[in-house]
């Protein structure tokens, strides 16, 4: 990262604002305007051809008139002058270009665009934007931006490909109260871009979250590496997820692909909480922003109220923290502080009869212990309670725990009181929400973000007995053949190169060398026709299965020859492949795709209906290591069939989850050359008994 030209950039210590205005109502004047009453410290240049003085400083008719130093340049003229004002940026050093003009690749102009960026590249100026809102932050008193003001100051940072819904987001955090230190508007991203400003507020001193309002990531896998790197918690909105990728797909796991599942592969692989939407993207960051992620899976719930109880402990099984009854020595203790009707399992119902002290006992000494990894403490506003001084109970009971590395959310659900006892515990650290639905949902991103970190320091080690050059000649030599989709006996190698298990098949040109091949393998055998010009093969009644002898496949070599001249009279035939038939196993598919945003992908689901019908499959952002691989195995719906449902045996994952992990290296190795891919079955028997790629397919880059 150019740590210093994107401080210039994103803490400048003095801005130009080029097209600064004297109108009220342009951007150019709301800017310097904006600039002036946000307290800004540094030195403001405004920047116009004819006005001396704007809204009371001087100005100067080009950056290049300027006698100081300029770090960063609001550029606020129309887009057709921007070339020639970036000129002049680069010309005086400037450090970055904050470009709030539209009119450029948003409009097609991909080329005025691309311009602007060649000129500051050659001149190392950083561009943020075109199309943008600006810049705020509260710890610089720098509203560089048409925004109308600084956010409610607070821990986070928000970085929005939006302008508009920035703008929104930045008034809504006064009523929604959640705090931002820094808002960043990043538009069209010609050149900073969300793994730019990812690692740079990473190290940003006043950020503790980084939330994300995404459209489309330019370099995904630059963005998975920044995310990987941060160690503060990043929490993204994807917006626009259905029709990723799914345009130009041609096979199965290419349609499947395009449905944001590789986003949220990329996600979580990166160790990115999600949010599913506004709301939800407020919610967590506030959580994040102010507590500590909850390491392990126990939570408990203490409240006032059987529903709230309820709802809470409903929501925890959606967002995946399933309660847990508290251990006995829990149980005893927090006895001591409610009612003979109260119930300290888990909910632990104080019953509404509790007020600051119950609240206050329970609550420390539940946060102090070991067992609890995450505490939810819900109140509902009663006649004989006074919210703020339960607020201040639980505030206090947290303190005295001196406990810092879990969390704790907080529902209150009432009047105006609640909401007044909320706005207070959010002052003083404590996420608190109006629904115990709503807060368990942001306890849950904390346990995602611990568990995703967990999950994304798992590396990938490379199986080092791989044969990429034979794979490589195998593709050189279809390619010298004009042929972009590999036959299966070249798709088998290539597999086999990689060390996946595969049903021995061979190709025959002859009834006498079907025959030969047949009783090398063994019987019984699998024929197929091989021919670039048909892909669907048992349509073309090109397959024949379970040959028991020399006689039958002579006949099956004949018949298969004689149907696919009569399907395709001029398709081109290479040959009858002669192919060990694999026991009956449980039938899965292995699948990828090069995503245009992060890549090679590796597809898993399980065969037949759980496929086709119900697209229970799970995505990676390739290369996965085996134990990745296993979780994606666990975590399709069907899951349970592999690991032993309904009195069955368990299948071999452990050698199901090789291939999967041996199959996502051959795609990263190969992925200048393969477009997309698939093991379509394989078979995977009992456990002990490994697995078999039963059929394969290569399709090469054109
Ligand atoms: N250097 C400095 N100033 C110059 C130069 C120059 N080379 N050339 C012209 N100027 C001055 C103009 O004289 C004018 O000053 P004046 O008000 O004293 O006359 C000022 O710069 C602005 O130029 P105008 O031609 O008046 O342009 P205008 O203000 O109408 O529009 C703008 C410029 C705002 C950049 C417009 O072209 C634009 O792109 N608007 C969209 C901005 C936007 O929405 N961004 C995306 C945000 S995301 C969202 O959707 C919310």
């Amino acid at each position: 990262m150019d740590l210093e030209a994107l401080n210039g950039l994103l803490r400048p210590k003095s801005i130009a604002v080029v097209g600064a205005s004297n109108k009220e109502g342009k951007i150019g004047y709301t800017v310097v305007r904006n600039l002036l009453i946000s307290q800004y410290r540094g030195t403001i240049y405004p920047i116009n051809p004819t006005e001396s003085v704007i809204q009371g400083l001087q100005a100067y008719p080009s950056v290049l008139d300027v006698p100081g130093t300029i770090d960063a340049a609001v550029i606020t003229v129309p887009a057709k002058l921007v070339p020639a004002v970036t000129e002049e940026c680069g010309k005086k050093g400037v450090k970055g270009l904050i470009i709030i003009a539209s009119g450029f690749s948003e409009v097609g102009r991909h080329d005025l665009e691309q311009q602007v960026v060649d000129i500051a590249q050659r001149y190392g100026v950083r561009v943020l934007g075109p199309n943008i809102v600006g810049i705020l932050s509260n710890s610089d008193l720098c509203n560089a931006s048409f925004a109308p003001f600084l956010p409610l100051a607070g821990k986070a940072a928000l970085v929005s490909q939006s302008g508009a819904l920035l703008i929104a987001m930045d008034a809504s955090t006064y009523t929604r109260r959640v705090g931002f230190d820094k808002m960043v508007s990043i538009g069209n991203m010609s050149d900073v871009d969300f793994a730019d400003t990812v690692e740079w507020l990473d190290q940003d001193e006043a950020t503790a979250c980084i939330s994300l309002y995404i459209e489309g990531l330019r370099n995904g896998r630059a963005f998975m590496h920044a995310a990987l790197k941060a160690a503060k918690p990043i929490v993204a909105l994807k917006a626009g997820v259905s029709a990723h990728g799914a345009a130009a797909a041609a096979s199965h796991t290419g349609s499947l692909a395009g449905s944001g599942k590789i986003y949220d592969a990329a996600f979580q692989q990166g160790g990115v909480v999600r949010a599913a939407d506004l709301n939800n993207l407020f919610d967590r960051t506030l959580a994040l922003s102010l507590q500590p992620p909850m390491q392990g899976e126990n939570m408990l719930i203490i409240t006032n109220g059987g529903g709230v109880g309820v709802l809470a402990t409903d929501a925890a099984e959606r967002y995946g923290i399933p309660l847990r009854f508290a251990p006995d020595d829990v149980q005893t203790e927090l006895k001591k502080h409610m009612p003979e009707f109260g119930s300290a399992k888990n909910p632990v119902d104080l019953t509404g009869m509790a007020g600051r002290d119950w609240y206050y006992a329970s609550v420390r000494y539940a946060f102090a212990h070991p067992w609890v990894d995450g505490l939810a403490v819900l109140y509902c506003e009663t006649a004989i309670t006074d919210p703020l001084e339960i607020a201040d109970g639980i505030k206090q009971a947290l303190d005295d725990a001196g406990v810092k590395d879990k969390p704790v959310v907080v529902s209150f659900v009432g009047g105006e009181q609640s909401d007044a006892a909320r706005k207070w515990l959010v002052e003083n650290g404590v996420p608190a929400y109006d629904a115990p639905d709503v807060a368990v949902n942001a306890l849950a991103a904390l346990r995602e973000y611990a568990r995703s970190r967990q999950l994304a320091s798992e590396v990938f080690q490379r199986y080092a007995d791989v044969d990429e050059a034979t794979a490589r000649a195998i593709i050189a030599n279809a390619r010298a053949h004009h042929n972009h989709s590999l036959t299966e006996i070249e798709s088998k190698k290539i597999f086999r190169a990689y060390g996946m298990p595969v049903a021995l098949t061979e190709m025959a040109q002859t009834e006498d060398e079907a025959v030969q091949l047949a009783e090398q393998i063994g019987y019984p055998i699998v024929m197929k026709i091989m021919s670039h010009d048909i892909l669907h093969k048992s349509d073309a009644g090109g397959v024949k299965v379970n040959i028991k002898n020399a006689e039958g496949v002579r006949e099956a070599f004949r018949t298969i020859i004689a149907n696919a001249k009569a399907y395709k009279p001029d398709a081109i035939i290479e040959g009858v492949a002669v192919q060990e038939m694999a026991p009956w196993g449980t039938e899965v598919i292995v699948g990828s795709v090069d995503d245009p945003t992060f890549g090679p992908s590796v597809m898993f689901g399980l065969g037949g209906i759980f496929v086709e019908i119900l697209k229970d499959v799970t995505f990676r952002v390739a290369p996965v290591s085996a134990d990745q691989s296993f979780k994606m195995l666990e975590e399709i719906k069907a899951g349970a069939i592999l690991a032993g449902a309904r009195g069955e045996a368990p299948r071999d994952r452990r050698a199901l989850a090789e291939v999967l992990s041996r199959y996502s290296q051959m795609i990263t190795d190969l992925s200048d050359e393969i477009a997309e891919s698939d093991a379509n079955p394989v078979l995977v028997y009992a456990e002990g008994q490994g697995a078999k790629v039963v059929d394969a397919r290569i399709i090469l880059k054109k």
